[in-house]
């Protein structure tokens, strides 16, 4: 099993002479999808690292369907070209190239769900196991933190930019603004913030360096969550129904604020481009929790993603165990090319020269 990100260490499934199969924590890359053999259309599935979703604009159709080429004919060629010198560095000059070895694998498994990502056009290789498989058991919080919780009846907003994005870098204006926007809200604000220097900012606001994010978000006096809109945090705020404002910074961000303005389940403010407004923080902080749409909204998705003859995780299990059981020959007919390994020759690898 490879993360999409390698698929370089698809050449482990020639050496051990077994099925290979891909894992993705996202919904995924579309040249991947392209090597399975999937609809890869730039318009119906721009990258993740761009902000379009739906009705993209001519530009956007534009940057999109350049991008992909770019991607496909450049870019992608020459990262396996490289990929494909190391393997014939370690393994032997007759070591098979990335595409090759891309080429036989057997089933590829996507942490997306359809009601969030849109629909995609995918062969029987292809599942898509996505929604929520890292949620966890209820555990009890932290005294202190459960305490702040249970007291706060007028509400709490939870406020976390993840573990990539420090609230400490985020430069003294935006900081400003962001701490004078909860500053003025009528609730209490929750803000995991991992410096040490707690800067002077309004009594309604408590800080921790580091909370047990799922459980803050499944009490019932959390009632909007400020969240830099990373996959685990959508899924997460989606599970415990809790209405979201995101301010996304990098990577599949900003298309994942994009899929939640869709969904009608939380307002992003796009501050990378536009800067980051007290007020505006303000009022769509407000707005989501004021407009009982959001949450209405937010439940129902999660509904629709729960709504599973099986969940993710055991979805994943069995068809992992299917590839096993068939030895990889169900869905691909490249699998008979994999070579034979000469157990005679100790422990060198098929391709020594
Ligand atoms: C918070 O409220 C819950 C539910 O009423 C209760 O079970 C829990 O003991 C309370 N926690 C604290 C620290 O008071």
């Amino acid at each position: 099993m490879v993360e999409i990100l390698f698929p370089q260490l698809l050449i482990f499934g020639e050496l051990f002479k077994c099925p290979t199969v891909l894992m993705s924590s996202f919904p995924g890359y579309f040249h991947i999808h392209g090597a399975l053999g999937n609809s890869m259309h730039p318009i119906v599935y721009p990258s993740i690292r761009f902000p379009f979703f739906r009705n993209l604009s001519f530009k956007e159709r534009l940057v999109s369907t350049v991008y992909f080429l770019d991607h496909l004919l450049r870019h992608v060629p020459q990262k396996y070209t490289r990929n494909t010198a190391i393997l014939r560095k370690y393994f032997g000059e007759n070591a098979p190239d990335v595409n090759q070895l891309l080429d036989k694998v057997e089933m590829a498994f996507f942490n997306a769900h359809p009601a969030l990502n849109g629909p995609r056009l995918v062969g029987q290789n292809t599942i898509f196991f996505g929604g929520m498989v890292h949620l966890r058991d209820p555990k009890p919080l932290p005294k202190d933190l459960d305490e702040f919780l249970n007291r706060s009846v007028e509400g709490v907003v939870y406020f976390s930019l993840g573990s990539n994005v420090k609230s400490a870098f985020l430069g003294q204006d935006k900081f400003q603004a962001i701490a004078q926007a909860l500053g003025e809200l009528p609730y209490k604000v929750l803000w995991k913030y991992e410096s040490d220097h707690i800067p002077d900012t309004p009594k309604n606001i408590k800080f921790v360096k580091w909370s047990p994010q799922q459980d803050v978000l499944r009490h019932p006096n959390v009632r909007a969550f400020v969240t830099q809109g990373g996959l685990q945090s959508l899924e997460e705020a989606i599970y415990f129904h809790v209405p979201i404002v995101l301010l996304p910074f990098f990577g599949d961000q900003e298309q994942n604020a994009k899929k939640a303005e869709h969904k009608k389940i939380g307002k992003a403010i796009y501050h990378m481009r536009n800067g980051l407004h007290k007020d505006e923080l303000k009022s769509a902080i407000m707005e989501v929790i004021e407009d009982p749409s959001y949450r209405q909204n937010i439940k129902s998705l999660a509904e629709i993603i729960l709504d599973e003859p099986m969940t993710g995780v055991e979805k994943v299990v069995w068809w992992s165990e299917y590839v096993i059981r068939h030895k990889g020959h169900a869905y691909n007919s490249q699998s008979h090319k994999r070579p034979q390994v000469d157990k005679s020759n100790g422990n060198k690898h098929p391709w020594s020269t």
